[in-house]
């Protein structure tokens, strides 16, 4: 019997979904999963809307000595996670190698992803990879015989090389010998035309930069302004008509969505998040994609950032957020003192069986919570008393539920 009560239960799922679907294609709500060519196939039709028309046109200008058989300058991309680097690179790339094919020009391109952190070595070696100078990832080899296996690889290249070398301020160690190889070694060393490409997504990276290597970069650049609700709109209706059935989008939807990420931080990547955490509720609760059900979304995504961040933080920052938690909660009061927040936190680690460390280094770990916006912190005078720091607590109620209950499973509290 209970069999049953499941069997139909599964199949009233399935049936309601294939009747009133929100979601048609969940890949294109998901960049990750989208492979290559579909990617490039989203692209096509975002360029012809317009978007980022002037970045191409700029682009364009400064790659075209290529077709005079000159060589242009190297050239740097800045602007915030989501302005659209890495997507508006690769379609323009993509594109000039097509029309140096129908040119008889012989261009390459590379695209060097380092979105996360890693070594000069790994760096090297991944582009060693790229290239083909080498197989997979090596141990126990030099960073000069890393170099030399690029450039042998390509001492019989006559033609135009360009590297893109995405999120360039990710390399952690020896970050000037990388750069001291792209930008001064590798040039002088190989026939081909070397063009790098630089793309960061913050705008001081070139100030770190070893000022021998950087007296020898000539480059133009190029900056990405954080996306306008217009665009954004554009960027927007192309998912929605890849990734859901247009019946179940009320109207207003779009314009909201875009709205609500230009106003915030105009990051296309967090407005295509929303309009998929918007799509997700309302096939779960069986109604269409309405404003209010935005709303919903975009504060559950903010739930989700703070907690993954959490999840993933030290146990120390969790054991130090949780006795914030449980001090306010003491007494009743969304502000306390440090001193009271240091004694939830030794009683916190007892229960927990983690070490307890210093006050001074509890300290610490206030701060840390306060630069991630978990908690506020500031000094206030207490006359005679001298000063002392005063944590506030404002995150929602909800979301500090949230944590908390995260914070007790991770310790097995619970
Ligand atoms: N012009 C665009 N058209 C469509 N989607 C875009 C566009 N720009 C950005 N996006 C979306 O935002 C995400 C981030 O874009 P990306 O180019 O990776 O930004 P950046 O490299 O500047 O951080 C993309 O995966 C895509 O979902
Ligand atoms: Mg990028």
């Amino acid at each position: 019997m209970e069999s049953e009560n499941m069997r139909r239960k599964i199949e009233d799922e399935i049936e309601h979904t294939i009747a009133s679907p929100v979601i048609k294609n969940k890949r294109f709500l998901e960049d990750e999963q989208l492979i290559k060519s579909e990617q490039l196939a989203v692209l096509e039709e975002i360029f012809n809307t317009n978007v980022r028309d002037m970045e191409i046109t700029k682009l364009s200008k400064h790659f075209t000595p290529i077709f005079r058989n000159d060589h242009p300058y190297h050239i740097a991309v800045w602007g915030k996670t989501g302005t659209g680097k890495t997507l508006t690179l690769t379609y323009f790339l993509n594109l000039l190698l097509r029309l140096g094919a129908e040119r008889n020009i012989q261009i390459r391109y590379k695209h060097l992803d380092l979105s996360t952190p890693v070594p000069c070595f790994r760096a090297l070696n991944d582009l060693a990879c790229l290239l083909n100078a080498m197989k997979r990832y090596q141990r126990g080899i030099s960073l000069d015989e890393m170099m030399l296996a690029i450039e042998a690889k390509l001492a019989d290249y006559p033609g135009y090389l360009i590297l893109f070398i995405d999120e360039v301020d990710n390399i952690r160690r020896d970050k000037d010998t990388f750069m001291a190889f792209l930008i001064r070694r590798l040039p002088q060393k190989i026939p081909a035309k070397l063009i790098l490409v630089f793309a960061s997504n913050h705008l001081d990276w070139p100030d770190h930069l070893d000022p021998r290597v950087k007296s020898f970069l000539k480059m133009n650049e190029i900056i990405f302004k954080p996306y306008d609700a217009v665009d954004l709109q554009h960027i927007l209706r192309i998912r929605v008509e890849k990734a859901l059935c247009q019946e179940a989008i009320e109207p207003g939807v779009i314009e909201k969505i875009a709205a609500l990420a230009s106003y915030d931080h105009g990051d296309a990547r967090k407005a295509v998040a929303l309009l998929a955490k918007s799509a997700y509720l309302a096939e779960q609760r069986r109604i269409k994609v309405k404003l209010s059900l935005v709303d919903e979304a975009a504060k559950e995504l903010d739930m989700d950032r703070y907690s993954a961040m959490l999840k993933s933080a030290p146990k120390q920052l969790q054991a130090a957020m949780a006795s914030v938690i449980e001090a306010a909660k003491l007494q009743n009061n969304k502000r306390i003192g440090t001193a009271d927040a240091y004694d939830a936190y030794r009683k916190f680690c007892k229960k927990a069986r983690v070490s307890q460390l210093s006050g001074r280094a509890f300290g610490d770990l206030i701060g840390e919570l306060d630069l991630y916006s978990f908690i506020r912190s500031r000094m206030i005078s207490r006359g005679r008393y001298g000063r002392a720091r005063e944590i506030i607590l404002e995150l929602p109620e909800e979301l500090l539920k949230k944590i908390y209950g995260m914070i007790l499973l991770k310790f097995q509290l619970r």
